[in-house]
């Protein structure tokens, strides 16, 4: 097993569960997880279950923008395709209080180049609010330096 057993990992925006239930599985972390959704909550919990690693995961419904953990609780913070939907500027400040001094924030986030064809510049334009319009949340890719 790598070192980061046994550590502590909070998922932000878990949705099904999938990362978090690999982490617990593959790596031996301790794993929460946490989504606005309670419908996700609900998939992730039987996911866990069906891969008998309820022990070491725990799923909740919370908001990124409230984290109900205590300061300095993680090793680790990680997101996947989550930023889009929040505002930036805010999202990752909110992480930093409850991860431990030199814990690690991981971002896992799909992001869109500067230099690119107007044509694709409208493509993405148009996924972005389409995606935005079916999920009923502001969604909007980062460029790199955002
Ligand atoms: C595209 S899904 C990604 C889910 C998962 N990370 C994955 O990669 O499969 C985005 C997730 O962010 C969650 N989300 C959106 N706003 C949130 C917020 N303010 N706090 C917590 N989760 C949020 C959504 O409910 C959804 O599950």
């Amino acid at each position: 097993m790598p070192d980061c057993q046994d550590e502590k990992v909070l998922t932000v925006g878990c949705g099904n569960g999938f990362s978090a239930c690999f982490l617990a599985r593959k790596i031996g972390c301790n794993v929460v997880g946490i989504d606005i959704a309670e419908l996700f909550i609900e998939e992730a919990k039987e996911r866990a279950r069906r891969q008998s690693v309820s022990e070491r995961v725990e799923f909740r419904v919370a908001d990124t923008y409230a984290l109900p953990f205590e300061a300095g609780t993680f090793d680790a913070v990680i997101t996947e395709f989550v930023s889009q939907f929040l505002d930036r500027g805010r999202t990752f400040k909110e992480f930093a209080p409850v991860l431990k001094t030199e814990g690690y924030m991981g971002i896992n986030e799909m992001y869109k180049e500067e230099r690119i064809s107007p044509k694709a510049a409208e493509e993405i334009a148009h996924a972005e609010k389409v995606f935005g319009e079916i999920i009923e949340l502001p969604f909007s890719l980062p460029t790199p330096e955002e």
